[in-house]
């Protein structure tokens, strides 16, 4: 079975097929990072209106690089939500419009399943059960998965994503946009024990995240500094912001982990293109004896070859779209 996965819930325009094994034949991602960085955050209106502009030439592109055809298609596969109601539309309408004049089926797909999924594009795919640590600019959470449509929600941040917290960061030093890699950068320059930013663990028992106040606590250190000193004061910042988000999903990762006594760990989401994350969470996986599944940079960011995945398993379970379906704008996975 030829599958079109198609990815627009946010601020990135991506397509991909993949073929009969579901090995990836294809993958194409057309970013939005230049349209928006003069506002340092995504604008909604901009985003569906770049979607709309590209989707055509990034779908004809991704059947070019695959030597496909729309002839060869059997199924298209599309984010059907969370995300901005907006970029959600032109996907979801465009994947509608091939599925009805192509006369194959289409299937809709929660976005957090396609990260959840994403390390079955590698060619050691996890267990099931494993954990799973989805972080990105929407969302930081943690799912028990025990099979393809079988996810428990965990924990999930109370207030900003990781990523977010990134990005906000990031646009209070002046760093630019997107702010994740910017801060990363900076923070190489940086010694992380500068400062004592707080860890909000919240209760003990608790799996979930809050990153609001430790960006609260970067702002008011910053501010403190003088005008010279803020200069010369970031990359320390940026190092012991980084190192206390990197502590609190590691430590929340650990101990979901251990008290499924599940031994199998996933990452996913934009942030885990994070090194200092992905090196310390290899590392503290080793020391747990936990097994960490690493999906590659490309297939952690948002992309289309996760939900052409997502939609082969949930059309071989005999589900697929009606043309009268309609996005949604906040996943209920696993509640
Ligand atoms: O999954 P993703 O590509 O898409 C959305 O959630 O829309 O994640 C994007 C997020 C942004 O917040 C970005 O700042 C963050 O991932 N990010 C990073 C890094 N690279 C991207 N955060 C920390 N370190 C990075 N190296």
């Amino acid at each position: 079975m030829i599958i079109l996965g198609l990815e627009s819930s946010c601020d990135d325009t991506a397509a991909a097929i993949l073929g009969d094994n579901g090995g990836i034949l294809a993958s194409v991602i057309s970013g939005q990072d230049s349209i928006h960085a003069r506002f340092g955050g995504i604008v909604p209106e901009l985003a569906s209106r770049s979607h709309l502009q590209v989707i055509s030439t990034v779908v004809d592109e991704t059947l070019h690089r695959s030597g496909l055809g729309f002839e060869n298609l059997d199924l298209v596969s599309v984010t059907q939500g969370p995300g901005l109601i907006g970029s959600l539309l032109v996907g979801f309408s465009y994947a509608k419009s091939l599925s009805y004049a192509l006369d194959i089926p289409f299937v809709g797909v929660d976005h957090m399943a396609g990260h959840l999924l994403s390390a079955f594009l590698e060619t050691a795919p996890p267990p099931f059960p494993y954990i799973a640590l989805i972080v990105s600019g929407g969302t930081s959470a943690l799912f028990r998965v025990d099979g393809f449509f079988d996810f428990s929600l965990l924990g999930r941040t109370r207030d900003d994503a990781a990523g977010e917290a990134f990005d906000k960061v990031a646009r209070l030093l002046n760093l630019g946009y997107p702010g994740g890699p910017a801060v990363a950068r900076c923070a190489e320059a940086g010694d992380p024990a500068a400062y004592r930013f707080p860890r909000a663990m919240l209760e003990d028992d608790s799996l979930d995240f809050s990153f609001s106040g430790l960006k609260t606590a970067v702002m008011s250190r910053y501010k403190n500094h003088g005008t010279e000193e803020r200069k010369r004061a970031v990359p320390d910042l940026c190092a012991a912001f980084q190192q206390a988000v990197v502590d609190v999903l590691i430590e929340k990762t650990i101990a979901a982990a251990t008290r499924q006594r599940i031994d199998a760990v996933v990452l996913g989401g934009g942030v885990s293109a994070n090194s200092v994350l992905r090196h310390r969470l290899k590392e503290r996986c080793m020391a747990e004896n936990k097994y960490l599944f690493l999906p590659a940079p490309a297939n952690c960011t948002d992309n289309a070859a996760m939900i052409a995945f997502a939609g082969m398993k949930k059309f071989e379970s005999g589900t697929q779209g009606n043309l009268d379906d309609d996005v949604f704008s906040r996943s209920l996975l696993g509640q």
